[in-house]
């Protein structure tokens, strides 16, 4: 499948493999990699624990990339989260993260937040490929970050896993409304899970896809046996908003924070740390299983390349 987005990626498929925090690790970024499309490292990837030291962030992220590299001889990309130029002059975590990715000579980099010039400049001084997301993708943000300088973009509906966009809006609005604003390649995201998905994001103009949550219930993924077994079980009535802009499957801890909402009582503790303890570590009085809308269809955990192979079976 050349496109204009596999020749970016120099991939054999136009699929990125999203950033998913804890949720991702050295094994299932280069099983992406190998079977031809761009995997990329989240925050925390393949760790077990939090360190509050930057630097320390930072190296273990250098150790992943080298495990990754060990794995693969293919491209893979790292997450940066960018709070705006502002913000993040002075974040020590951001910048600590910077310096290794482009130590290790990291190509691509899905930037996900703020368009920020300083960042995209910083990268093509790099030749680093700019895969930019907004949260809550508009056409202005959109043209803006393509007159920054990003190579593709993404269009996220509310459909996905993980942190949502703050307006409703599904991916079926979302892809054209994106594709029609720009002259670059978007990819498409949100409730992608089998070739259904993959085949109508084609049909709504995107020229990629940009896929997490179907990525969990693979072999390979980092997840716990019972997350993913969890995603099997479970549809859409099975989940609830815990906050405005996250869902989760109810697990026990997703209905205690219910509970305390509809108590009026502070969740931003109860949520933090969620996605380890909940998915990577698959406990579920103390996390939460953020998936996306359409996990009705996942039946099954195959193996990162028979999972790819499916999605672009004709
Ligand atoms: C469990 C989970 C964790 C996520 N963590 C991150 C993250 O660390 N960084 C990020 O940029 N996006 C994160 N996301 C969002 C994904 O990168 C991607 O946008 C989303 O999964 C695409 O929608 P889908 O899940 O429907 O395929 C996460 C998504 C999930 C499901």
């Amino acid at each position: 499948m050349k496109n204009r987005v596999s020749e970016i990626l120099n991939t054999k498929y136009p699929l990125i493999q999203a950033p998913m925090s804890w949720n991702t690790d050295a094994q299932l970024v280069a099983a992406v990699a190998n079977a031809g499309g761009l995997g990329i490292l989240g925050p925390n990837a393949g760790q077990k624990t939090l360190t509050s030291d930057p630097k320390e962030t930072a190296e273990r992220m250098r150790n992943e990339i080298r495990k990754t590299r060990e794995l693969t001889s293919s491209s893979f990309g790292l997450n940066i989260i960018s709070s705006g130029e502002e913000r993040d002059n002075d974040n020590p975590f951001y910048n600590e993260l910077l310096r290794v990715a482009f130590e290790e000579n990291i190509k691509y980099f899905a930037i996900v937040g703020e368009a920020n010039k300083v960042l995209f400049d910083k990268i093509k001084e790099h030749n680093g490929v700019i895969i930019y997301r907004p949260i809550t993708p508009t056409p202005e943000i959109m043209k803006v970050a393509e007159k920054m300088g990003a190579d593709l973009l993404v269009a996220t509906g509310y459909d996905e896993g993980g942190g949502l966009p703050v307006k409703s809006v599904g991916t079926f609005t979302v892809v054209p409304t994106m594709v029609d604003s720009v002259n670059i390649p978007v990819l498409a995201a949100g409730g992608i899970n089998d070739s259904r998905g993959v085949k109508a994001a084609f049909a709504l103009g995107a020229e990629g896809v940009y896929i997490g949550t179907r990525f969990i219930a693979t072999q390979e993924a980092p997840s716990a046996i019972e997350t993913k077994q969890a995603i099997l079980d479970s549809g859409h009535e099975d989940m609830a908003f815990i906050v405005k802009t996250l869902r989760s499957i109810l697990t026990k801890k997703a209905e205690i924070i219910l509970k305390k909402h509809e108590n009026n009582e502070d969740t931003s503790s109860d949520i933090t740390g969620g996605f380890r303890t909940g998915m990577l570590e698959g406990k579920f009085d103390e996390g939460i299983i953020s998936v996306n809308n359409g996990i009705d269809i996942i039946k099954d955990i195959p193996t990162v390349e028979e999972l790819i192979e499916r999605f672009f079976e004709k």
